[in-house]
């Protein structure tokens, strides 16, 4: 047999290996309803295989694919891969401090506003950069950003806004654009938890300078580990690039060489005349780059992300009619005006004069096999990791503590079946009217 006999037969056998796996029945009650979960097939399968048999490693041609295709289909006009949402996150608002953005980049002590709820990651990047985040309440409407706090709060120094689209519903994109552009500041979408969200038809992801992405199996599609970066600007896309890899100057793909032609030509700082281009450090940088098989698996994902979506908008609509009999104590999701989220989860928030307590619906739905997940760092000012960083709170975050107490939300994923849904919905339910 030649090698791409060999390949059909390899891909033949896995392809059998993968239908043979058990598909158990659904039972309420036993079956665990996950919060969030992976939806992958064959098509992974096959093209893991085809990274392995490749023994290529490292980023190579399934990266750029991934790359070039993850871009189009969100309409911008580079997307760099990277090894998580928090690295893409680290990545963003480290280049904003590039020396190669002059007077533009963010120097020590500059701050940025960020909502205090919401993923750690989001915020740490902005204290490892040495800048100072400036924390603002949210919305009990969005979860989101509130716009007029944001404005209240700008201060001399602030001059970059990183907020993510809380679980999939976008913030109110226009006000923050609209004081982002006002001061000429910049903006960072944190896109890991609504990618396929629209605000007026378009992709949120594309309205920030820079925007991330997350690919972790929680999210709306999967790499495994992974994440992404995204932006227009080719300056911003090259700082990114370099963060990324070891803080390089050279643009040459992993194990490509020269292809500028002037590798040994060009002077660097006190370097000497010619040194190797290869081992000229633009930045301070990391190694956040990922593998080819997680590029793969992306590669396989990216074609079913839009049906993906829809199933997401599909099972929040579900919940939403579902839990209706449950709505004099618990406070349910709404789009923000304007807006398609592609949802990540089902926020719900325990009502003050519900009778009980948010502890006592996720231990008891956690008890009849329906996942929970809190809003992540509910305050992160109150997480021990932040204890004695430096930041500046502008006003009360009545809110966001409202939202540590009261919210939590559970599962849409494309994964889980009509049943599951309904299984959850009946659960939620019977405890409110008990409860009531
Ligand atoms: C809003 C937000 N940003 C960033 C991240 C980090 O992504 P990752 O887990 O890929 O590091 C998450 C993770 O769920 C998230 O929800």
């Amino acid at each position: 047999m030649n090698r791409e006999e060999l390949e059909k037969e390899i891909l033949a056998l896995a392809e059998r290996h993968f239908e043979s796996a058990e598909k158990p029945a659904f039972v309420p009650g036993k079956t665990y309803v996950p919060a969030s979960g992976k939806v992958v097939g064959i098509e992974e399968l096959r093209l893991l295989i085809g990274a392995s048999l490749d023994l290529w490693l490292t980023a190579g041609r399934f990266t750029d694919r991934f790359e070039r295709e993850f871009a189009s289909w969100l309409g911008r006009k580079h997307a760099l891969f990277c090894n998580s949402g928090s690295s893409a996150n680290l990545l963003a608002l480290t280049s904003l401090t590039s020396p190669l953005l002059g007077d533009r980049a963010l120097v020590p002590g500059d701050e940025v506003i960020t909502p205090a709820c919401g993923f750690p990651t989001t915020v740490t990047p902005i204290l490892q950069a040495g800048l100072i985040p400036v924390y603002v309440d949210i919305k009990r409407s969005n979860l989101n950003v509130d716009p007029e706090l944001l404005e209240k709060a700008l201060g001399p120094r602030t001059r970059a806004i990183m907020t993510a689209h809380t679980l999939g519903n976008p913030f109110e994109l226009d006000a923050v654009l609209e004081i982002a552009k006002s001061r000429d500041m910049w903006l960072i979408e944190d896109n890991c938890d609504a990618l396929g969200s629209l605000h007026g038809g378009k992709k949120t992801g594309t309205f920030g300078h820079l925007a991330t992405f997350s690919f972790y199996p929680a999210h709306h599609m999967t790499t495994g580990e992974g994440g992404a970066v995204a932006t227009d600007d080719p300056l911003l896309k090259r700082i990114v690039e370099s963060l990324r890899d070891w803080g390089r100057d050279c643009h040459c793909p992993p194990g490509r060489d020269n292809t500028c032609g002037k590798r040994f030509d060009m002077s660097f700082g006190e370097l000497p005349r010619g040194y190797d281009h290869k081992y000229v450090y633009a930045h301070l940088g990391y190694n956040l780059k990922s593998t080819d098989f997680s590029a793969a698996a992306g590669c396989a994902q990216l074609p079913k992300l839009d049906g993906f979506v829809a199933r997401r908008k599909k099972n929040f609509r579900r919940l939403l009619e579902g839990l209706s009999p449950s709505k004099s104590c618990l406070d349910l999701p709404e789009a923000t005006p304007g807006t398609e989220p592609s949802w990540f989860g089902f926020p719900v928030s325990v009502k003050e004069n519900a009778g009980f307590s948010r502890r006592d619906i996720t231990t008891w739905l956690e008890s009849k096999g329906v996942g929970t997940r809190l809003l992540f760092g509910g305050n992160v000012t109150k997480q021990p990791a932040f204890a004695g960083t430096k930041h500046r709170i502008p006003g009360a975050l009545t809110n966001t503590d409202w939202a540590m107490y009261s919210t939590f939300w559970i599962g849409l994923w494309p994964g889980l079946t009509d049943e599951m849904l309904d299984h959850s919905m009946d659960v939620i339910n019977e405890f409110s009217k008990n409860k009531n």
